[in-house]
């Protein structure tokens, strides 16, 4: 009851959770309804900061019909699978033995508004960050976890959303298993290694061919080096899991750009082929072997997703020095608009630059063979390791509860 005695009719909660880029990929799935990956993965969680699904989720007997807004817009039907999740929260609050307010909830209609903080063009996957959230929203609605604790529910709601959305429930380095696929844990927390920065480059906008759902599928019907792939998985989830331990950046390079070169070769051995590298991504993979060769020790990580934009790790200290190598191997054509903007963001979100930063990029371009490429660049975006999603609860506009997950 509210302080007039009457009860409450509206309750609402808001969420927000960051992407996560897989260090080892979930790629194929042993049941596609249920959503249940054929192999572990590994993730690291961007900060919330910086790129983030904010989400907003209330249910009152006032609304008519369930209904969902993104970026403020009313969409004229719920999308297949947010609709599994109001369907199995429902089903399951159904089944739990409920006092009469809450068995009321059950006929409520919700209202749900998705917005994303990065725009939707900078190549990220949002699915995770969405579904993340939504489960995180309606799991605190239904089941009263005002503490922000993930429940089974809330991971199963997540993992149904969209697979890779179950490592975004936690901040730092997050793992999902595959002989238990109802969990993912962290296994380090952001705190691990606050010196890594990521830098996302964004070649080609545009959405990808065919989709990770799709072309996952196919692999698991048609390729047998995926089978091979599947063999080595736990063991190279064990390295890195040390690799992070001992902050050991060499180790964590390669074992991360192996697996992203593996998992793009699967793509390729998927008959018809799944390409979602570009000449730009090549080109790039190319750049960095050779800038690593150059400066003699392992500086910059790549990994890509199902698409053709890097995601790079780098250390604090060798990080205006690969800005320097992105700005001259990758010219803005006209204007500097891209290098204005590389600017901006090393000064907004990155505060602590490293002022012994030795600029030997001159000495290390020389012995790099690769052709500048004017214009193909069209956004940077700096980044850092999240700790994971933050939630408000608001059940009257008189209670108020905050909490960090
Ligand atoms: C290449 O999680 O988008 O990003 O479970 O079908 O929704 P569904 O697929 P999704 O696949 C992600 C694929 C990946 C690798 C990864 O994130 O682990």
């Amino acid at each position: 009851p509210t302080k007039d005695n009457s009860i409450v009719q509206k309750r609402s909660v808001s969420c927000r959770t960051a992407p996560n880029i897989a260090l080892i990929k979930y790629w194929g799935k042993r049941n596609d309804e249920l959503i249940i990956p054929e192999n572990s993965s590994y993730s690291i969680t961007l900060s919330e900061d910086d790129l983030c699904t904010h989400t907003t989720i209330s249910m009152s007997p006032e609304y008519k019909c369930d209904t969902f807004y993104y970026e403020n817009v009313k969409q004229k039907e719920i999308p297949k699978r947010m609709q599994h999740l109001l369907d199995e929260i429902r089903r399951r609050t159904s089944k739990r033995k409920l006092d009469n307010d809450h068995f009321s909830y059950l006929n409520w209609s919700v209202e749900i508004h998705s917005h994303n903080t990065f725009p939707s063009s900078s190549g990220l996957a949002s699915s995770a960050s969405a579904y993340s959230s939504i489960a995180i929203g309606l799991s605190t609605l239904f089941e009263d976890t005002e503490d922000g604790t993930i429940t089974p529910t809330c991971s199963y709601l997540a993992r149904i959303g969209s697979g890779s959305a179950i490592r975004s429930l936690y901040g730092g380095f997050v793992q999902w298993y595959h002989k238990d696929p109802a969990l993912s844990e962290c296994m380090y927390p952001a705190e691990q290694w606050p010196e890594l920065r990521i830098v996302i480059l964004v070649f080609n906008s545009k959405t990808k061919p065919i989709s990770s759902t799709d072309a996952m599928k196919r692999t698991t019907q048609t390729s047998s080096l995926y089978k091979e792939r599947l063999k080595t998985i736990d063991e190279k989830i064990e390295q890195l899991n040390l690799a992070i331990k001992k902050r050991d950046f060499e180790n964590f390079s390669n074992i991360v750009m192996r697996d992203s070169n593996q998992f793009h070769a699967v793509c390729m051995d998927t008959y018809p082929p799944v390409m979602y590298l570009n000449d730009q991504s090549k080109h790039f993979i190319q750049l960095v072997h050779e800038y690593n060769n150059a400066s003699k020790i392992t500086k910059v990580a790549y990994t890509f997703d199902a698409g053709p934009n890097p995601f790079c790790f780098i250390l604090q200290q060798h990080l205006d020095e690969f800005l320097d190598l992105i700005k001259y191997f990758y010219p803005a054509q006209t204007q500097h608009r891209f290098h204005d903007q590389i600017k901006t963001m090393k000064l907004n979100r990155i505060p602590t630059m490293c002022a012994e930063t030795v600029n030997n990029i001159d000495n290390i371009i020389k012995n790099i063979k690769q052709p500048i490429q004017s214009g193909k660049l069209e956004q940077v975006i700096l980044t850092k390791i999240g700790t994971g999603p933050k939630i408000v609860v608001q059940k009257t506009d008189d209670t108020l509860a905050t909490s960090s997950l």
